[in-house]
């Protein structure tokens, strides 16, 4: 008796089930939570904007240990005294407490998606183009701390 063939199928349906079970495994897991309470603010122009959560869900990231780095990390490369937007009026010196000022003569605290900070640095009329993605995390994050009064 051959027993060969019967073995063959049998590990091509446990590997016919594995693929299936992973395939299902990555369907399982589905989209995130969609954030409730989302609005769209119209920027004129370029498209929507989504603001995030105005109703006061957003959790405003911390000045210095979030948005200074945040903004040092992905922004000095040419907004330092030695860049090449070390002339404009958003220069890091490395200090949040010393850049604070300069930061939030930037935002708009009444329309927190047309500051000048989120639209230059999502590459809306910006020398240094988008840096950040329109509509990613660091937008989101930037809007919501600037809707929060942009606070020290
Ligand atoms: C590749 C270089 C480069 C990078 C990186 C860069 N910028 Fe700029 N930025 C410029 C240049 C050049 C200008 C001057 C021309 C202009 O206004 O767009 C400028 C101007 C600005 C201004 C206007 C400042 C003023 O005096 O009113 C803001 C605000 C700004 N950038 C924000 C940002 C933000 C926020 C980031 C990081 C998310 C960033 N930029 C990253 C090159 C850069």
């Amino acid at each position: 008796m051959n027993s060969k063939p019967l073995q063959h199928a049998l590990g091509a349906g446990a590997l016919a089930l594995s693929l299936l079970f992973f395939g299902c495994a990555d369907f399982s897991r589905g989209p995130g939570p969609v954030p409730p309470d989302t609005v769209t603010v119209d920027t004129g122009g370029g498209g929507d904007v989504i603001a995030g959560d105005t109703g006061g869900g957003c959790v405003p990231g911390d000045y210095t240990t979030e948005i200074y780095p945040l903004l040092q990390l992905s922004c000095d490369s040419c907004h330092a005294s030695s860049g090449s937007a070390g002339s404009t009026g958003l220069v890091f010196t490395g200090s949040a407490a010393d850049d604070y000022a300069e930061i939030t003569g930037l935002v708009e605290t009444g329309n927190p998606a047309s500051s000048v900070l989120v639209t230059k640095g999502t590459g809306k009329a910006h020398g240094g183009g988008a840096v950040f993605s329109p509509g990613g995390e660091e937008e989101q994050a930037l809007i919501c701390w600037i809707s929060a009064g942009a606070p020290q």
